[in-house]
């Protein structure tokens, strides 16, 4: 634990009972020190270490296992676009990564992966890709926890006009990452502790006349409808959902680019209206998101829409917009959820050929140094 440095400590409660969820009400837990606090002294998730029978399972499918009725609460990891990789030494920064969680008190009951598992299927040869798999496999492997896999667009084989494989390859798209990581059904739920997960596929197959087989960012109608009958059976319970591609993302306007328009491109799903009335009439508490490697948080109608840090950041050179390498962790207690993100060491190494991402490191690096001297300054009351 020492190693572990929360940030961004801004737990909120999600009760919507609660007259602090009120537009502009500020959330009850602001300080931060409720969740590192309740961590650290284990209110969230006590009795709920070793339930789970099968240390470090690749769960993949639906898993029904119950652990015995407990006030405690639990906690899980929600960590996403891990790109995992041996450039940039991605492979050793994921194993910092995956020590960090292991080594977690409470102990996360499991861990939601949310996609761009490995590197990328899109664009580099198919023997890279199926080196970043096995990586991933086994890295992950050592979270003695079952971790769930989320489809990532940088997953799928060759569905890509750049694509380094023949259209006709039988691993072309999903099969490849879903055969080797044993993985049945790109989408499936599953309960724990009185709560409710399901995780989705966002990265919709198409096929162009000029392009050639490709996704498009969308859950698309068939799994709408399994996952609205899915959210019925659940009925009351508590429910958290996971998705790579976000259904809130704003690039626009943390970039103050008034031509980036949040629905031209793929970084949102297009299908948000249609998935959104689902979330809403069955009451989900969060929709957890990746793919912009940057810590986006939103609420609309009562759901909370939740993009967690990039494990590599800014694929595995440093921070990405102010996000660094990190991870989220979830407390489910009763039916409020709270969360807190963490970080774990870590530090870039660049490849020789890395000029571009070498530049980016030190502007950031300059953007912050003025950030503090502007504050000095203006703290002093000092002008121009
Ligand atoms: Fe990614």
């Amino acid at each position: 634990m020492k190693t572990q440095k929360d940030r961004n400590q801004n737990s909120t409660k999600m009760k919507t009972s609660d007259p602090s969820d009120r537009p502009g009400a500020r959330p009850r837990a602001a300080s931060g020190t409720l969740n590192r606090r309740d961590f650290l002294a284990g209110t969230c998730a006590l009795g709920m270490a070793g339930i789970l029978s099968q240390p470090g399972a690749a769960a993949a499918g639906p898993d029904r296992r119950q652990p015995p009725e407990s006030d405690d609460g639990f906690t899980f990891v929600h960590m996403t676009d891990m790109h995992v990789t041996p450039k940039r030494w991605g492979d050793k920064g994921y194993r910092k990564c995956i020590e960090s969680v292991a080594q977690r008190r409470p102990k996360p009951a499991f861990a939601l992966m949310g996609g761009d598992l490995a590197f990328d299927g899109l664009y580099t040869p198919k023997a890279h890709f199926e080196e970043q798999i096995r990586l991933y496999k086994e890295i992950s492997d050592g979270l003695g926890i079952p971790y769930y896999n989320c489809m990532g667009n940088h997953d799928a084989l060759g569905w890509s006009s750049r694509r380094k494989v023949s259209v006709d390859d039988p691993d072309l798209g999903k099969k490849m990452i879903m055969d080797r990581l044993e993985w049945d059904k790109s989408y499936y739920s599953f309960d724990y502790g009185g709560w409710h997960f399901a995780v989705l596929d966002s990265i919709f197959p198409i096929q162009t006349a000029a392009d050639g087989p490709g996704y498009e960012p969308r859950i698309g109608p068939e799994q709408l409808e399994w996952l609205a009958y899915d959210l019925g059976r659940a009925g009351d319970r508590p429910k958290v959902l996971v998705t790579h591609i976000a259904a809130f993302c704003n690039i626009g306007q943390i970039n103050g680019d008034p031509n980036r328009k949040a629905m031209d491109g793929g970084m949102v799903l297009w299908d948000t209206r249609e998935l959104r009335a689902v979330l809403e009439r069955h009451q989900v508490k969060a929709l957890l998101q990746g793919h912009s490697h940057r810590i986006e948080e939103y609420r609309f109608n009562g759901v909370r829409y939740l993009t967690s840090p990039a494990v590599s950041g800014a694929w595995w050179a440093g921070s990405w917009v102010g996000s660094a390498p990190g991870y989220t962790v979830f407390c489910c207690k009763g039916d409020e959820l709270t969360w807190t993100h963490a970080t774990f060491p870590w530090e870039p190494h660049l490849e020789p050929d890395d000029d571009l991402e070498r530049r980016k490191i030190a502007e950031q690096a300059a953007a912050a140094s003025e950030q503090a001297r502007l504050r000095d300054r203006e703290r002093a009351g000092r002008r121009g």
